[in-house]
Order: C-alpha cells, then sequence, then structure tokens
C-alpha cells in the first residue's frame, strides 16, 4: 500500500486490521477503515503510475478499449492512463464505498461496482485490459482467487497487469505464487513480463519490493 499521506497511526491501525482479516476472513473492518481513511489515497498512489507505465506500451489506441480496474480506490489509475492519453471505457471495483465516491467524482469511469474480491461482477470474457495497482497481494487485501477470476472476465488475447508485494507475492502463506504458476501451468495465460521495483526508495522504514507482472489470456 502506498502511504505518503497516510501518517504513523493511520498506517500502524491498517496493518492491525488487515492482519486481522488474514485471521478471520472478515473485511469490514477494512472497509470501514479504508472507507475512514478514502482521502488520504487521492494523488498518492506509487503503484498506479507503475502500471500506468508498464502497460501503456500493450495499449493501441482504440476508445473502444475496455479496461477494469480492480480495487480502483479514489481512481488515480484511470486519471494517470487519460493523462497519458489513453482513451478508453474504463471501469472499476472496490470494496469501499468512500473510495467509489471519489473515484466517481473524477468522472472518468463508464461504471463502477462495489464489490468485495476476488468476486467481479461481470460475465466472462468482457475486458480488453485489467488492471490492479495496490490492491492484491499484501496481507489482508485481495485474495489470490482474484486471478482466475480476472482471467475470467478478460478476453481472449487481453492483457493483465498487476503489482505485488513481491514477500507477500512469494510467501506460502499467501498463496499468490501457487495460484500465479498454476495460471501458467493449465494454460490459462502467459507471462510477458515481470518487474521488480524497490519500494524502499519512497518507504524508507518498510523492507519491500514491488513486484509487477504482466500476463496475457490463453
Ligand atoms: C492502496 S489502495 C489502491 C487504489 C488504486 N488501485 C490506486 O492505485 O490508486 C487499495 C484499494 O483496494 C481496495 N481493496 C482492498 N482489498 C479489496 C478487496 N478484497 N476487494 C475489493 N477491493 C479491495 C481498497 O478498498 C482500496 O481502495
Amino acid at each position: 500500500m502506498e502511504r505518503s499521506k497516510i501518517n504513523e497511526s493511520q498506517w500502524l491501525s491498517y496493518k492491525t486490521i488487515a492482519q486481522d482479516v488474514e485471521k478471520t476472513g472478515q473485511y469490514q473492518p477494512l472497509i470501514d477503515w479504508y472507507d475512514q481513511n478514502c482521502k488520504a489515497f487521492e494523488g498518492s498512489t506509487y503503484a498506479a503510475k507503475k502500471c500506468s507505465e508498464i502497460l501503456y506500451k500493450y495499449i493501441r489506441n482504440d476508445s473502444n478499449l475496455a479496461i477494469l480496474d480492480l480495487g480502483c480506490g479514489t481512481g488515480d489509475q484511470s486519471y494517470i492512463l487519460n493523462k497519458m492519453g489513453v482513451q478508453a471505457l474504463f471501469y472499476g471495483i472496490d470494496m469501499s464505498a468512500g473510495m467509489l465516491e471519489l473515484a466517481r467524482s473524477k468522472g472518468l469511469y463508464i461504471e463502477l461496482k462495489q464489490s468485495i474480491l476476488p468476486e467481479i461482477p461481470y460475465p466472462d470474457n468482457t475486458f480488453d485490459f485489467v488492471i490492479s495497482a495496490g490492491t492484491l497481494c499484501s496481507p489482508g487485501n485481495g485474495p489470490p482467487q482474484s486471478l482466475p477470476e480476472a482471467i475470467r472476465v478478460t478476453k481472449p488475447a487481453g492483457i493483465l497487469c498487476f503489482s505485488y508485494r513481491k514477500h507477500w507475492f512469494e510467501t506460502e502463506e499467501s498463496g499468490w505464487k501457487k495460484v500465479h504458476e498454476e495460471m501458467l501451468e493449465i494454460g490459462l495465460m502467459k507471462q510477458l513480463s515481470s518487474e521488480v521495483d524497490d519500494y524502499n526508495r519512497i518507504k524508507k522504514d518498510e523492507q519491500f519490493s514491488g513486484l509487477y507482472f504482466v500476463v496475457q489470456k490463453l
């Protein structure tokens, strides 16, 4: 999670609540936390900028492209891609109503839905691109079952770009690496790129790196 505008006490309460979600599977306390602190996320997401840069080279200029933003938060992802000149139909889901309200105020999304990952309330083969920044693969946030669900709603040959915390992706506890490898093995997707980024440049007291994958649905 990017936290340039999150103060120390917000960060500590976030970590405790997110760890509890891992144990209990109950999202409501984390939803409440995001609702209460949503304004602190406006314009602050490093991972969204990075995902936009990575994805940009795969995006052709077509205003009918449908892009789904998983855990869209305040909508920075669509804002950044729009500033980069991407004309597309943006869709977003997020579990926090407060976040969705801020995303809605940007006026860039065709549709925003409240939903808790792994559930993605769209039919099979709907989107050309599925992007998720700062939402998957940190404790308490979107679980690994989000990946097969994201593949399901992507069109054949569509592209997915996800950011993770590298250490959490790799732990057995999170289960992310296992699901990612299974999806490759059973031929539901192929990997186009992976990149590691040193988050320590912006989070001096947190020892973790960012991991970014681009995969294609087969
Ligand atoms: C750090 S913010 C990132 C927001 C946005 N992607 C960006 O980069 O600006 C994480 C977002 O993921 C959402 N989120 C976390 N876990 C989720 C889940 N299981 N289902 C849906 N949304 C989730 C939160 O509500 C929050 O808006």
